[in-house]
């Protein structure tokens, strides 16, 4: 990938970020900046879908940026915005709903989820609790993405689908209207293996939705409350313990230096560690790494911060490439 290609996420922004995000997703984030010429937006129309509380909405909007920012995201380097902020989106999303097979929306995992669901509960309507924000979510995914004309997207494999929705829209809008205009077609870019994805303290992933996580800022008493509720089996501390079936040892490797994890390693296979050692050790690298960066956190999150600010100069910078897009693709269709 040259440096020119344009490399875009969106950022749902429901809840507040856990540590599973910043391996999975803020990480290699801040990573790509150093390469590509990067965009991330935080998709608050997408979240509408799911958050009807408006309180919860502006809050979490506001906490996933200022997360993103307190770790190190450079908005001088990058451009950070909000969704709702361009309305050449939305406007694009109209286009493109025009040039959409609805049979390619009746595919898609998510409604069909939905109606998997109705179906299990013996609903008569199978499409009971389905709304236009979530049958049409591909679609402003699309916009999303073609209004700045990207050329890779990095996502989870959940997102697999939408990308690909999202290049048949583009072929579709190419076939009709190419010779005038055309849309780059994006490519998803995906993690690799399972070493990125990052356990809860159940073992299981970790997600919001298993309530499993650990929030990024929480504040140092309670991160070592958290730290000590990871259960854990009854070996006595002088037994050998298997660092590879330890969810609290999975979390520490991804956090400790690598010399660090070897020497815990070592000292777990040989016995003579406890748990509860090995606990406070997590807690120790968890509050090094996440320390800080709660304190830039705190003071992005109170009112009046530089936070608006960034947001407003992003989104004036992202409106100068989504107008530029909308011109072409309103003198392609013919709306001048
Ligand atoms: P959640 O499952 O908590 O709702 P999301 O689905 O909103 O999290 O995920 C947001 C981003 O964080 C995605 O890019 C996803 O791949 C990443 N992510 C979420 N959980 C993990 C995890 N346990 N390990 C690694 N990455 C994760
Ligand atoms: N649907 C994505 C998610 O749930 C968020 C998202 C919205 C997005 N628009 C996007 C991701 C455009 C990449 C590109 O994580």
């Amino acid at each position: 990938m040259a440096a020119t290609t344009t490399y875009l996420t969106g950022i749902q922004t429901s809840g507040e970020p856990h540590i599973g995000n910043y391996v999975g997703a803020i990480k290699p984030a801040l990573a790509a900046v150093e390469s590509h010429d990067t965009k991330y937006f935080l998709a608050d129309y997408h979240s509408l879908n799911a958050v009807k509380d408006p309180e919860k909405l502006r809050h979490d909007v506001r906490s996933v940026a200022a997360a993103w920012l307190a770790c190190g995201l450079d908005p001088a380097r990058t451009l950070i915005y909000r969704q709702s902020s361009i309305p050449e989106v939305f406007e694009l999303m109209v286009i493109l709903t025009n040039v959409t097979a609805k049979g390619l929306m009746n595919r898609s995992h998510a409604y069909k989820a939905a109606r998997d669901r109705n179906e299990a509960a013996g609903a008569s309507d199978l499409d009971g609790g389905v709304n236009m924000g979530l049958f049409n979510y591909p679609i402003l995914m699309a916009a999303d993405i073609l209004v700045m004309e990207t050329d890779y997207v990095p996502v989870g494999r959940d997102q697999q689908q939408h990308i690909e929705y999202t290049a048949d829209i583009a072929k579709a809008f190419n076939h009709h209207y190419g010779e005038h205009y055309a849309f780059p077609i994006p490519q998803g870019v995906y993690p690799e293996g399972e070493s990125s994805v990052l356990p809860g303290i159940d073992g299981r992933k970790m997600s919001k939705s298993y309530d499993n996580h650990i929030p990024m800022f929480l504040p140092e008493n309670r991160l070592k409350k958290l730290v000590r509720r990871i259960p854990t089996d009854s070996t006595p501390v002088e037994a050998p313990k298997d660092p590879d079936t330890s969810s609290v040892f999975q979390l520490l490797r991804q956090f400790a230096s690598e010399d660090q994890a070897a020497a815990t390693r070592k000292r777990l296979e040989a016995g003579g560690m406890g748990w509860g050692e090995l606990k406070n050790e997590l807690f120790e690298v968890l509050n090094a790494t996440f320390g800080p960066m709660r304190e830039r956190y705190t003071e992005l999150m109170e009112p009046g911060s530089a936070l608006d600010g960034i947001l407003a100069e992003g989104a004036e910078r992202a409106r100068e490439r989504s107008r530029a897009t909308l011109a072409k693709v309103r003198a392609a269709v013919g709306i001048d």
